[in-house]
């Protein structure tokens, strides 16, 4: 195992190599390739976290695709406050379209459940996820992704587009957060 370091100030464990996050990436453009052959996507992509996962997912996607953005927003600092609040709203029409929604992570699954509600409300054709990473244990709302890359327990994570407080987003590996002996962060 890699040895723990700090980065800003937080010690930090790696958790996934930037080759181990392109490699599933990888996987997963493939299967959407095949999923949606012969049509053309939405993908909805749920800032900012997802951003870097994105641009990379969809530069290995060979089906037409249109992007369009949406912001949501819930945490301050490492906890969900549970409301989700759109501040941010999408530019295209999603009636009748095949709609990819594509997170970094989904935790509560607050977000995902809120975003999915919308753009069933509003007529989605079809409607699947794509996730980066499915981390199950503050699971709130019941709510499955149709692509994942990594499925992972707990802890909290930070980098490739997941922050701390806006903070280490630009990291190129996925890192979990080590708890000092108070159990605080
Ligand atoms: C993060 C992440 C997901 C969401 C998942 O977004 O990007 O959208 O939390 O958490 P949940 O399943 O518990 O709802 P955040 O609200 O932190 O905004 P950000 O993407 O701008 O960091």
């Amino acid at each position: 195992m890699d040895q723990p370091h700090r980065n800003q100030g937080y010690p930090l464990q790696l958790l996934y190599s930037p080759e181990r996050i392109q490699t599933e990436i990888a996987r997963l453009a493939k299967e959407i390739n095949a999923s949606y052959e012969g049509r053309e996507l939405l993908v909805i992509v749920v800032l900012k976290g997802a951003l870097f996962f994105a641009a990379d997912l969809l530069r290995l996607v060979t089906v037409p695709v249109r992007m369009d953005l949406v912001k949501l927003s819930s945490y301050a600092g490492t906890e969900s406050c549970g409301t989700v609040r759109l501040t941010k709203d999408l530019e295209f029409e999603v009636a009748g379209k095949d709609v990819l929604v594509v997170e970094d992570i989904v935790d509560t699954g607050l977000t995902l459940v809120y975003l999915l509600d919308l753009l069933k409300q509003r007529g989605a054709g079809t409607l699947r996820v794509c996730t980066l990473i499915d981390k199950t244990e503050r699971r709130q709302a019941e709510v499955t992704a149709d692509f994942v890359g990594f499925h992972c327990q707990g802890g909290f994570l930070v980098g490739y587009g997941l922050d701390l407080d806006e903070r280490m987003r630009e990291l190129p590996a996925i890192y979990q957060m080590i708890q000092d002996h108070d159990g605080e962060i």
